[in-house]
């Protein structure tokens, strides 16, 4: 496919990559100073947050250890069903460790509350949640999220890491994605 058919799949672009990286950067000093002398551990949720997860660690000025966790809750359709299962599990013990949860997007909130519930089940010292992109009027319960960086109408967006039916991963910026592609 070539660029521009890509193009044509998008309505909108909503954020763009230069607003995400000054926003990582602001975002991840807070961070730093709200972890200072403690045992940070990032979690990113696969596959979306990827990026987000690579250019957050990388505006990071401290140590922190990156783990993922591949959840799966969408399939190939743009609706939450609130059924988590795990694709792949951390590979490092939570006990003591200080938990920042990287999220690509927060919509409904299912995903998010049950991973807060099912990672205080292991023994975290502490547990927060950074997400890039959060949909305030689709939540359905509610998410105690301290890092936000953008909140966004509730549409279906693709790019920097999000994608529809494995496609627009790789955009550099987020957009809507047109209904003309899933409708
Ligand atoms: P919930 O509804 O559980 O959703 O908060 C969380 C996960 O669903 C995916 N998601 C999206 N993916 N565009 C996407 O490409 C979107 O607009 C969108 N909304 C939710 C995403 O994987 C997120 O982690
Ligand atoms: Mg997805």
């Amino acid at each position: 496919m070539r660029a521009a058919e890509i193009q044509d799949d998008l309505s909108e672009i909503l954020v763009t990559e230069e607003q995400i990286r000054e926003k990582l950067d602001e975002l991840a000093a807070r961070v730093a100073a709200d972890y200072a002398g403690k045992d940070l551990l990032l979690v990113g949720v696969l596959k979306g947050a990827f990026v987000v997860m690579a250019d957050f660690a990388r505006a990071l000025p401290m140590h922190a250890p990156i783990d993922f966790m591949a959840v799966s809750s969408y399939g190939a359709s743009t609706k939450s069903s609130g059924v988590v299962q795990i694709r792949k599990d951390l590979d490092t013990d939570l006990h003591g460790k200080h938990v920042l949860i990287v999220e690509d997007i927060i919509d409904s909130g299912l995903t998010l509350s049950w991973l807060l519930e099912n990672f205080e089940s292991r023994g975290a010292e502490s547990i927060e949640v950074l997400a890039l992109l959060r949909k305030p009027e689709a939540a359905k319960v509610h998410i105690d999220c301290k890092y936000v960086g953008f909140d966004i109408p509730t549409e279906f967006v693709v790019g920097y890491g999000l994608d529809y039916a494995e496609r627009y991963r790789n955009l550099r910026d987020v957009a809507v994605l047109a209904p003309h592609v899933y409708s």
